[in-house]
């Protein structure tokens, strides 16, 4: 599939996908929502590809979700096209995948950079959630990760007032993993990507999963399943190699098996 509102491209196990309207600030309308699926199911269908880091321009990771396509929607409109749901099926691919947040990330955008696995910031980044200024809320799970990432109190200051708040306050509040400088945002961000590119896949994918259960759990279930899959482990060759490997004091070499 040729794109039009993305750029995509792979290195070293790692695929990067920018997005790219640029005279729109990244704004996410239909077709960036259905080139992003396309881009990341297929990613993630690729063996030669163990993470996904998805980014956009230093002046904007996403202005949000796209306010011109969608003013004139009905709620008929909505329900019966289930306006924006098709963006669940980002959050459900299995293989890990950075946000490279740079400047904006609102309303959609920073909705976006949420469900990924987790958020390289630059020092420009700017995160809220304003869509109630435009008399909506969120739609694409800001209110539900947002109250996950940081908590009630600021979700609910953000959702609220729909003020933004830059990288320093967004990884203080836990947002996001990591703040760097604005230059130096896709080279580390594709550095942790192929760090985890170059781990164990079933290992790796099993601690996304667990990692994610814990937001959809009680500790008690979220700790038998985390217990199971550890024991499960046991039953790779990734398992058996990184051990030795240890013992024997050399590097492992992974099959992803
Ligand atoms: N949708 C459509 N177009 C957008 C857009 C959006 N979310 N955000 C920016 N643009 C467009 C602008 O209309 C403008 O286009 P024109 O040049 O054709 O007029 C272009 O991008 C540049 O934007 P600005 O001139 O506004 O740039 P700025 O630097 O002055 O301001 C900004 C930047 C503060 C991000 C401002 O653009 C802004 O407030 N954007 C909207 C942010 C927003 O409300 N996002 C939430 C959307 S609703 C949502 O996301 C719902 C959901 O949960 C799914």
């Amino acid at each position: 599939m040729a794109y039009e509102t993305i750029k995509v491209e792979t290195r070293d196990r790692v695929a990067i996908v920018t997005l790219n309207r640029p005279d729109a600030l990244n704004a996410l309308n239909s077709t960036v929502m259905t080139e992003l699926i396309d881009a990341t199911e297929g990613f993630d269908r690729d063996a030669g590809i163990g993470a996904i880091v998805i980014t956009g321009s230093e002046k904007a990771f996403a202005a949000g979700a796209d306010i011109k396509e969608m003013q004139s929607l009905t709620f008929v409109d909505n329900y019966l096209g289930d306006f924006i749901g098709g963006w669940d099926a980002i959050a459900r691919t299995r293989k890990p995948k950075i946000a490279a947040v740079s400047g904006y990330a609102l309303g959609g955008g920073c909705e976006l950079a949420m469900l990924c696995d987790f958020i390289i910031a630059s020092d420009t980044a700017k995160f809220g959630q304003p869509e109630i200024t435009l008399g909506v809320i969120p739609g694409m799970g800001g209110t539900q990760r947002l109250a996950r990432a940081v908590g009630k109190a600021k979700a609910m200051d953000l959702c609220l007032t729909g003020r933004m708040m830059d990288a320093e306050e967004a990884e203080r509040s836990g947002l996001v993993a990591r703040v760097v400088p604005a230059a130096e945002l896709l080279d580390v961000a594709i550095k942790a990507a192929q760090k985890i590119a170059s781990l164990p896949l079933p290992a790796v994918m099993m601690a996304k999963e667990t990692v994610d259960r814990a937001f959809e759990s009680t500790l008690s279930e979220g700790l038998r399943f985390e217990r199971r899959v550890f024991h499960s482990l046991f039953a790779t060759e990734d398992q058996k190699e990184g051990m030795a490997a240890f013992a024997e004091k050399r590097k492992p070499v992974f099959k992803n098996r």
